[in-house]
């Protein structure tokens, strides 16, 4: 390619230009999963994403109808996320970039990382979590995984598109503090730590301006402040004004949609509404991800390209699905079934299982475990029956059929395994669920079986949360298998015979009901707005700060082995960051991991702040009896909230508690650490100012409180300290007004004066 940025171009003749006109081409997708060749710049292929390569040799789609070539399907983001296991993710990234280049792919369209703001989203099986420090520990590494194989990838959907109901029109109204602390900090992370080769713009809006035409959001946000230099993808059609778009930071509109937004670039040049720079830009960034993403010369020799090693891949995703299982509740030990126990599996997903959820991101998978086939091999097939217990469609008296045999069934052995769960069609991009319900087939299963078996053990496989009622508590254990990918049969009977010790935990949190959630009320919103009443409150910040029961918390997840807190010591570092210390043991007699998690509460604050956030965490293996001392950074931005008044990160002083938790809801240490914190300086008074403020102005309010008493008659005087709320009742005035009112009557030449010595200070300012 010519360097474009040598070619000076005359603003109005420019668009005219053929080598400038093929230039503008470019920033339009040739086709579906391609871009335009042309400049120098080679054509590339992108396609989603997240958890495995949806990569289509023949009709092209981007909501699943139609079939790709087979790929591992990986466990999706609500699996995946149940690990906690950045280092694992990453593993994961990897095997995903070489898929994406033995597909001939450049580009993998993920990780998917909105937040979980209700459980009723749909795309919640391809997202995270609820909490944006652990999306973004996972996040960093899924792109540092797939990017180390060459390959790019595309970090979306940016921004606040948790939801589908109405995606491509609504309206998502978030105050800024909101913003940063809870829908953005997983994007900023990744952006600056692992610098994505590109980032996909979301369908919605954001406080009225669409993400795809929000120049704040694309240009401001992300590149100047975070430091983005790769390129602005649109998400597939949500480009409403190709020229808005593309002057607010928006790159390469895909897919292609022929030459019309070439023609509009194109005509905005010429009228003098877009600078030609502009485009340019755009196409040097192109040029970039097709040079950052071009295969390596050694990947073209026929070993590199003979495909990747779809057993071995496997054996990962297998291996990937095992550790995000959540084991929910053991009671008696149940679980781990053990040799010689009689097992039945009941429930058809035991044989058609669900591992993934519908839409852009539904993977051919290259096998397909089946958890009945698993268990068997690994219990011996005499000791493991089977019975369908329901069947998707079946009328009225084959159901009670399958029942009754269901509980023939579970009444003759040991224990019987019961497999419940979401259909793909419940559970899928597009739309977002209106219930937590498992279906009913499914709920009365679980009754019948539990009301004869021996033990129950209910096993999950929902792509987003389910209520657990009214059922718990009739059943001896529960499996939360999320959605575990193509390996989910061969996870589940690792974890269910403890082949793997569980060692998941909850990436969200499970309600006991829909309503008690914190979004209810506001979700998915109405006449295309949906506005974040709940702010920072989402997930376990809401819970935790009303104190409201939850099923199953954020955090929370059951081991075979236990784990003892031999010592728990935190040290504060600088003046707004501290260091962490703690020494975990393994106090059981099987090889386990646990997931040591640290919340913060905060310093007292001017804002509500969640009574704990998570600060930090990280995953240790250990074998029986043995012990680890690890150590965790808790980073400044741990400890601050966003200071919406300053627009700036903002760290209190004061006396924090940083707690190490089994789970958001069980704190079992606690220590204090006090940091310096941001120190403000007094701010400069107005008249708008409250009477607090100047009165409570270190500089100021003294003169002040002598200059009134000083003019205040005897009986006033009397009358203010005979009047302990005398104060507080006029705290919130501002002192314009107060000044003028009969009595108080300040001249406002002294108010001037008093301005003008409290001015002599400004607000130190510090960045996070
Ligand atoms: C989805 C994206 C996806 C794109 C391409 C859209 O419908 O929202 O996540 O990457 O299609 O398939």
């Amino acid at each position: 390619m010519t360097d474009i940025r040598d070619e000076t171009h005359d603003p109005t003749h420019a668009a005219d230009d053929s080598a400038f006109e093929e230039l503008a081409a470019l920033l339009s997708g040739r086709d579906f999963w391609s871009t335009r060749a042309g400049g120098g710049i080679r054509s590339i292929v992108m396609v989603d994403g997240p958890h495995g390569v949806r990569r289509q040799a023949g009709t092209a789609d981007n909501l699943g109808f139609h079939q790709s070539m087979p790929s591992t399907c990986f466990p999706p983001g609500a699996g995946i996320a149940s690990s906690w296991d950045p280092a694992l993710m990453r593993e994961v990234g990897e095997a995903l970039g070489r898929e994406a280049r033995a597909l001939d792919v450049d580009m993998l369209l993920g990780p998917a990382i909105n937040i979980k703001r209700s459980p009723l989203g749909g795309r919640t099986f391809e997202y995270f979590s609820e909490d944006p420090r652990l999306t973004g520990a996972l996040a960093v590494e899924y792109v540092r995984g797939v990017q180390s194989t060459g390959v790019g990838t595309s970090l979306k959907h940016f921004a606040v598109n948790s939801q589908e109901s109405d995606r491509m029109r609504v309206s998502a109204e978030v105050d800024s503090r909101t913003l940063r602390e809870i829908y953005l900090p997983a994007f900023e992370r990744v952006v600056k730590e692992a610098a994505p080769t590109s980032v996909m713009s979301a369908y919605n809006a954001i406080n009225g301006v669409f993400s795809s035409e929000n120049h704040w959001l694309l240009t401001e946000l992300l590149r100047e402040e975070w430091g983005f230099d790769g390129l602005v993808v649109s998400d597939w059609g949500a480009i409403k004004d190709r020229v808005e778009a593309l002057a607010a930071g928006l790159d390469l509109e895909m897919p292609g949609t022929g030459d019309s937004g070439t023609e509009a670039i194109l005509q905005a040049v010429r009228d003098g509404r877009l600078e030609p720079a502009l485009v340019e830009a755009s196409v040097e960034r192109l040029q970039r991800l097709a040079e950052r993403t071009a295969p390596a010369p050694d990947a073209l020799t026929p070993d590199a390209s003979a495909g990747f090693d779809p057993v071995a891949h496997h054996a990962l995703a297998r291996r990937a699905a095992a550790a995000s299982v959540v084991l929910l509740r053991n009671e008696q030990h149940t679980l781990p079934l053990r040799p010689g126990q009689t097992v039945a599996v009941i429930g058809e997903l035991a044989v058609a299982p669900q591992y993934q959820g519908g839409g852009s991101s539904h993977v051919n998978p290259t096998q397909v475990d089946l958890p009945l086939d698993e268990l068997r091999a690994a219990l011996g097939g005499e000791r493991v029956s089977y019975a369908a217990g329901y069947s998707k469609g079946a009328d009225a008296a084959t159901a009670d059929a399958l029942l009754s045999e269901a509980r023939a069934a579970a009444a003759s052995v040991d224990v019987a395994v019961v497999m419940v769960g979401l259909y793909e069609e419940d559970q899928s991009e597009g739309f977002d669920r209106e219930h937590l319900d498992l279906p009913d087939a499914h709920v009365a299963l679980i009754e019948a079986v539990a009301g004869v078996a021996p033990r129950t053990v209910v096993v999950l496989s929902n792509g987003g949360v389910v209520t657990l009622e009214p059922w718990h508590d009739r059943v001896d254990a529960i499996v939360e298998g999320w959605a575990l990918g193509q390996a989910v049969g061969g996870a589940l009977a690792d974890v269910l015979t403890g082949a793997v010790n569980p060692s998941g935990r909850l990436a969200e949190t499970i309600p006991l009901a829909l309503a008690d959630t914190p979004a209810y009320l506001n979700f998915p919103g109405e006449q295309e707005l949906v506005r974040h009443g709940e702010g920072v409150f989402v997930g376990y910040r809401y819970y935790t700060s009303v104190d409201r029961a939850v099923r199953y918390p954020f955090g929370h997840g059951l081991s075979y082995t236990s784990f003892s807190i031999d010592d728990f010591e935190v040290d504060g570092s600088g003046t707004d960051a501290a260091v962490a210390r703690v020494t975990v043991r393994n106090a059981g007699d099987v090889a386990g991991a646990e997931v040591v998690q640290l919340y913060i509460a905060p310093a007292p604050s001017a804002v509500r702040r969640p009574v704990r956030e998570l600060g930090a965490f990280a995953k240790v293996s250990l074998e029986p009896g043995e012990t680890t001392t690890i150590s965790l950074e808790l980073e400044r931005r741990s400890f601050a909230h966003w200071d919406a008044r300053g627009s700036r990160w903002w760290v209190d002083p004061g006396s924090y508690r940083v707690e190490l938790g089994r789970s958001a809801s069980d704190i079992i240490a606690s220590r204090e650490v006090t940091l310096a914190g941001d120190v403000e300086r007094p701010a400069a008074l107005n008249l708008d100012s409250t009477v607090k403020e100047w009165f409570g102005h270190s500089v100021v309010g003294p003169v002040l409180i002598q200059t009134m008493m000083a003019n205040a008659t005897a009986g006033q005087q009397a009358a203010a300290e005979a009047n302990a709320n005398a104060l507080k009742m006029v705290e919130s005035m501002p002192m314009g007004q107060f000044a003028r009112f009969p009595g108080v009557e300040i001249p406002a030449e002294a108010l001037e004066q008093l301005i003008l010595l409290s001015g002599a200070s400004e607000r130190t300012e510090s960045v996070a």
